[in-house]
């Protein structure tokens, strides 16, 4: 990918901005203010990497370039703008990494532990998201439904972003891809394998394949197979961008040649009491040093941790020279910075100094 300047990307994005779904009335204003200036991206929420198209995807990935390769020309951009994060669900990656990401751009963050009961148990989620409004500039959710997500980019007056839900990983997808692109130069010529359970990582993955004009092959139990209305909208992209999607259910087909070999957790958050029904049918797409051997000789490992080692794969697959998963979860700050700097507006306060403006 290369390194396309800022001005380049948010003219793309401000293409996407007739797509916008709702109309918050703070949102409702960005958007005629980038109707007069048309160059600077705006984007109200990312509570599903459908909100991002095509472009969005494309934008953030090259800005997360940019802020990986020049931290410090960002250091001051957020600087004043507050983040509160909600967790209805662990995490050490994706809390660590936005809130390392908002201080490293000037701003602060706030941590609520909801993993004692769920974010509407003592109030309406209308209610929350009318008092969050008033007191901080951006909301990210963890929570066990997607639904909990939805409703608060609904309500909110402020963007929302999905940090992990039963239906999506945006995030965690938007850091993977780029990854690959920092391996491989690009992701349209490039095959990514997911073998496992059909759910949240493998659901942004897919759209965000799909969204790059790149090549999925995804291999998953029957009865785990991804979400029916996720693939129809990950096709209808892929009809637009000629990314190549194939659901299968045998770990060997899907993983013959490909260039990444991707697997998670083979029972996610939530899903507990599945644990035992679970290890019986999963065995089968464990990656191992036997499974790898199908893909290309130049295959990179993936997973988005935590990895549980001796199930969805072996310590030699993790351990091995083929693994990227470090560099994975090192993107996840440079994507989420990108992700922030962008929902936050962060376009009107471009570096001057930079390079790329
Ligand atoms: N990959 C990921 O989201 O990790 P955490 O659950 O630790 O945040
Ligand atoms: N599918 C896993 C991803 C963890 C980052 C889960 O939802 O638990």
């Amino acid at each position: 990918m290369s390194s396309t300047g800022v001005v380049g990307y948010k003219t793309q994005l401000a293409r996407t901005q007739g797509q916008k779904k709702d109309s918050k009335p703070r949102r409702a204003a960005a958007s005629r203010a980038s109707e007069r200036a048309p160059q600077q991206f705006w984007c109200p929420d990312l509570v599903s990497t459908r909100d991002l198209g095509p472009l969005g995807v494309e934008a953030i990935l090259r800005l997360a370039e940019i802020m990986k390769s020049c931290p410090t020309d960002f250091q001051e951009t957020l600087k004043g703008r507050q983040m509160v994060m909600f967790f209805e669900k662990p995490s050490l990656r994706t809390r660590l990494t936005f809130e390392a990401g908002m201080v490293s751009l000037g701003g602060s963050a706030m941590f609520v532990d909801q993993t004692h009961e769920r974010l509407d148990a003592r109030e309406k989620l209308s209610d929350v998201a009318h008092n969050l409004e008033r007191w901080v500039d951006l909301i990210v959710l963890r929570t066990f439904s997607q639904d909990t997500i939805d409703a608060m980019a609904q309500h909110a007056r402020v963007p929302v972003i999905n940090a992990l839900s039963d239906l999506e990983h945006p995030c965690q997808a938007l850091a993977d891809y780029l990854t690959l692109i920092e391996r491989f130069g690009d992701a349209k010529s490039r095959c990514l394998a997911y073998v496992g359970d059909g759910n949240n990582v493998a659901h942004s993955l897919l759209l965000t394949a799909a969204c790059l004009g790149s090549s999925i092959r995804i291999a998953t139990p029957q009865g785990y197979a991804p979400d029916p209305q996720i693939v129809a909208d990950a096709r209808a992209i892929a009809a637009e961008t000629g990314a190549e999607i194939y659901l299968l259910t045998d770990p060997r087909e899907a993983v013959a040649g490909a260039d990444a070999v991707y697997t998670d957790a083979w029972t996610s958050m939530g899903h507990e009491k599945e644990e035992d029904e679970r290890a019986r049918i999963f065995p089968p797409y464990q990656v191992n040093a036997e499974l790898m051997a199908e893909a290309a000789p130049h295959a990179v490992f993936m997973h988005c941790l935590p990895a549980h080692r001796g199930l969805e794969v072996t310590d030699g697959v993790m351990d091995s020279p083929q693994s990227v998963i470090f560099e994975q979860a090192e993107n996840r700050l440079h994507v989420q910075k990108a992700i922030l700097y962008l929902l936050l507006g962060g376009g009107d306060r471009l570096p001057a100094r930079s390079a790329y403006v």
